[in-house]
């Protein structure tokens, strides 16, 4: 069989660890300035230094040249609901009244297949324009809003992650399945989609409040019985959910104990928010490798507070960025680093770009134990990666054109960037979305 052999040249960056906790013995991260990327049949076969590698290249192979641009992994966003696409940027006083005026009607329409798949055509190639080329996605309650998600995702070749809500009690009656009908509906689902291709099944009861105890408990079982999956929730985003939790679930220890309790708590679990933990919660994520999703974006538009990175690196937890869309205001993985800054800032922690652009690829790969498979050019990882232009606007271009540090340059690119930065997007080594450039 004969070699599809692609060659990329441009500023090479990629992840090795996490800069909180490397030092010049375990460098975080690989930076060639005029780097190459050799990708073989869609996998990273080669990633170094131009002058090194070129000569390795057989005669004739075409170089895609990139010279001036940053080539990346693809950004990975570990918590968005692809349905709210339509209602990203609706107001509403915090996240209880949002989920009622908003979100429940807006899920309603994707018991229509078509409408489904209308929606998560939009929404997948917004996220490659974006540059995330992997993402952990709610559909909702209906079982065809998945067919119609990893259709779409198949169709384009993408490593995604995604699965049905499940709720049974506490939502409107046309988004309510039953603790029967939600499992028997996900283990059809995990067996259709899970390693189909690049699919992956998250098993997703929206959060404890919308699931009785028996959901929750059959939920656990599926976990137990299909220890590959995902599992993907909400958890202390918001303190009247929290204390809503604490009147439904009074002999819990917390919210995070309500999943515990149920087994829900294991590698591969992906908890949204993760706001207002305490201590015991944290360390029972980082002992399970529970992980967490950080949504900024989300986080400030529906008032629901501030992400305490301190604590979660002092307890070890696993941590990555998400969007949440449509809670979310962005679907840029780099709009979601700025604000992420910011609260970081006001906790009086600091993020250093170099740290958030980790979280953004490897971070989230670690987090989803697909490290080697997705998140940083390691050899035989997916070649999912971007090509990001740091001239891409004129105040970008104005600010980046001093020859400043690397973490200048990505900090300038967190703060000042979003779709406009990104030139284009590959997927398994296909180009998946070129910027239009007027
Ligand atoms: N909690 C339960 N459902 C949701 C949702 O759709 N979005 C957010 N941000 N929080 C939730
Ligand atoms: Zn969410």
């Amino acid at each position: 069989m004969t070699t599809n052999l692609q060659a990329y040249r441009g500023s090479l960056l990629h992840f090795l660890a996490d800069p909180a906790f490397s030092d010049e013995s375990h460098p975080s991260h690989a930076w060639h300035e005029d780097g190459l990327l050799i990708v073989a049949d869609g996998k990273v076969q080669a990633a170094g230094d131009y002058a090194t590698l070129h000569a390795t290249l057989p005669p004739n192979t075409v170089v895609h040249d990139y010279s001036g641009k940053l080539l990346m992994p693809g950004f990975i966003d570990t918590h968005v609901h692809y349905p709210q696409t339509d209602m990203i940027a609706s107001p509403a006083e915090g996240l209880l009244p949002w989920l009622e005026t908003y979100t429940f009607p807006t899920e309603r329409q994707f018991e229509d297949t078509a409408h489904a798949a209308n929606v998560a055509e939009f929404f997948l190639d917004e996220l490659l324009r974006c540059g995330t080329t992997t993402a952990m996605v709610y559909c909702t309650v209906h079982p065809q809003s998945v067919d119609a998600f990893f259709t779409a995702s198949e169709q384009r070749g993408l490593r995604m992650v995604a699965g049905k809500v499940m709720m049974d009690r506490n939502c409107p009656d046309f988004l309510r399945d039953t603790a029967e009908s939600g499992a028997r509906d996900t283990e059809t689902l995990i067996q259709r989609w899970h390693k189909r291709g690049r699919a992956l099944y998250a098993i997703t009861p929206r959060f404890a409040p919308t699931s009785t105890e028996r959901q929750l408990q059959l939920a656990g079982e599926l976990a137990a019985a299909y220890p590959d999956t995902f599992i993907q929730t909400h958890v202390s985003e918001n303190e009247a959910e929290c204390a809503w939790v604490r009147e439904l679930f009074p002999n819990s220890r917390s919210y995070i104990d309500v999943y515990d309790s149920y087994g829900m708590m294991r590698p591969r679990a992906m908890y949204g928010h993760c706001i207002w933990l305490n201590e015991r919660d944290r360390q029972r994520m980082a002992e399970t490798q529970s992980a967490a999703a950080i949504c900024p974006t989300s986080n400030l538009f529906l008032g629901s507070g501030l992400f305490d990175f301190e604590r979660a690196d002092d307890a070890g937890v696993l941590l990555s960025l998400a969007t949440d869309v449509g809670g979310g205001t962005s679907f840029s993985m780099l709009q979601t680093m700025n604000e992420a800054y910011k609260v970081a800032r006001l906790k009086g922690s600091y993020l250093p770009a170099l740290r958030m652009f980790y979280l953004a690829t490897l971070g989230a790969a670690r987090s989803m134990q697909l490290e080697g498979t997705i998140g940083n050019f390691a050899v035989g990882a997916e070649a999912d990666f971007i090509v990001v232009d740091p001239q891409a606007t004129p105040l970008l271009q104005r600010r980046t054109a001093r020859g400043e540090s690397l973490e200048e340059l990505l900090f300038a690119l967190a703060l000042l960037g979003d779709d406009r930065a990104i030139a284009a997007t590959y997927s398994a080594g296909r180009q998946v979305h070129v910027r239009e450039t007027t």
